[in-house]
């Protein structure tokens, strides 16, 4: 059995984490899911996001899932509890992967997640703000060969985009990502993040993988859904140890608790759990497509579905892709070799 540590959230985050641990559930009875509390309410009663008890125990897990959280702007001494968890699980690495379910194209974003704006250094002294973005040679490296590694695995280059004619901090960056790239044998494009914008939009699958800072990725892997939904993209977060799973969206207070959530960001990140768990994902992913293309949509997606709906449906389109190639459970999602379901 694979332990997964699971933080629905708040807002919507409960109702697409429930949809997604329905679906893993339909594809494997191999994962046996704990439950753990954080955020704002939280940090009222504890004075942490997360307690520390918790926080050992979701450790000792083999991946996490989490849902989203609202963040109030102005509560004094919180942070985030993703940002809490990114930085406590030492996931340096954030690969965001926008769908196109019409084609099987993909954007795929690395997004540094570890430092740049998000480093958590800075001040207020006297009318003086400072966000200090932090960019260590420790950092780059290991970013440019996570999405260097990435590239090589699709068989396609890097786009790096920065913002070198003004930061220092970036023309560092870009100096370490060539050399990093250039040890992988993988190109390297690169280009300006404000006229990249641009491209993003008008051109959004040419791009091979995108490598960014952590506030350009953040904002460009929202910016990079505009020809689908939010509510679609999925995200691994990735450390040393361990790796966290969430829908690149947040806790949608203006939907929330009205069931019409879009789940399916939640499910395709818990699609890449399985990946990472050394289980099959892509049944649960053209499951998801099949249903995307002949099925109801939730209104974000212009139809008029439930959360409840799309996840029934996309367990149904799974279960009959399972009768249909008399697939077994043990042999597509375990890690005996496929080989073994042809013999005889
Ligand atoms: P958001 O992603 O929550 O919502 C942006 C828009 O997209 C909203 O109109 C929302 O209804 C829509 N949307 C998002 N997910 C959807 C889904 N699954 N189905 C249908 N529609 C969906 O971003 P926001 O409004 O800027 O932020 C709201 C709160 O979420 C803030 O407190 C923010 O800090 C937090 N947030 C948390 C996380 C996280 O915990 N990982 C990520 C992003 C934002
Ligand atoms: C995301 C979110 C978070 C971020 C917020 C909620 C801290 O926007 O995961 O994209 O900025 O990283
Ligand atoms: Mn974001």
């Amino acid at each position: 059995m694979y332990r997964v540590a699971v933080i629905k959230g708040d807002g919507i985050g409960p109702e697409v984490i429930d949809a997604a641990i329905e679906v893993v559930n339909a594809v494997t009875g191999r994962i046996s899911f704990e439950y753990y509390e954080g955020g704002v309410e939280t940090f009222k009663r504890h004075g942490v996001p997360v307690l520390e008890e918790d926080l050992e125990e979701i450790r000792k897990s083999d991946a996490v899932l989490f849902g989203a959280t609202t963040t109030p702007f102005d509560l004094p001494g919180y942070r985030s509890l993703i940002l809490t968890l990114r930085r406590e699980l030492g996931l340096y690495a954030n690969l965001r992967v926008i769908p196109d379910f019409n084609d099987g194209r993909e954007i795929v974003i690395v997004r540094e997640n570890s430092e740049g704006l998000y480093s958590g250094i800075g001040s207020v002294v006297e009318g003086r703000a400072v966000d200090v973005r932090l960019i260590t040679r420790e950092g780059a490296e290991r970013i440019a060969r996570f999405a260097a590694g990435e590239a090589l695995r699709r068989g396609t280059f890097l786009t790096f985009v920065h913002k070198a004619n003004v930061l220092i901090g970036d023309r560092f960056f870009r100096r370490v990502v060539f050399d990093v790239a250039g040890e992988y044998g993988v190109d390297v494009k690169e280009a300006i993040v404000d006229s990249f914008t641009i491209k993003l939009v008008r051109d959004p699958w040419s791009h091979g993988v995108i490598l960014s800072e952590n506030l350009f990725g953040d904002i460009l892997s929202d910016l990079a859904t505009v020809h689908t939904s939010l509510g679609v993209v999925p995200s691994g977060n990735y450390g040393e140890d361990i790796a966290l799973f969430e829908p690149v969206h947040g806790s949608a207070p203006d939907i929330a608790g009205r069931g019409i959530a879009n789940p399916i960001g939640a499910i395709l990140s818990a699609s890449m759990m399985l990946d990472y768990l050394g289980l099959d994902g892509s049944p649960v992913r053209e499951a998801t497509r099949r249903y995307v293309l002949r099925g109801n949509l939730t209104p974000d997606m212009g139809g008029t579905a439930t959360t409840g709906e799309v996840t029934r449906g996309i367990i149904s389109e799974l279960i009959g892709a399972i009768e249909e190639e008399l697939w077994v459970e043990e042999i597509r999602v375990g890690r005996i070799p496929t080989d073994i379901s042809r013999v005889g």
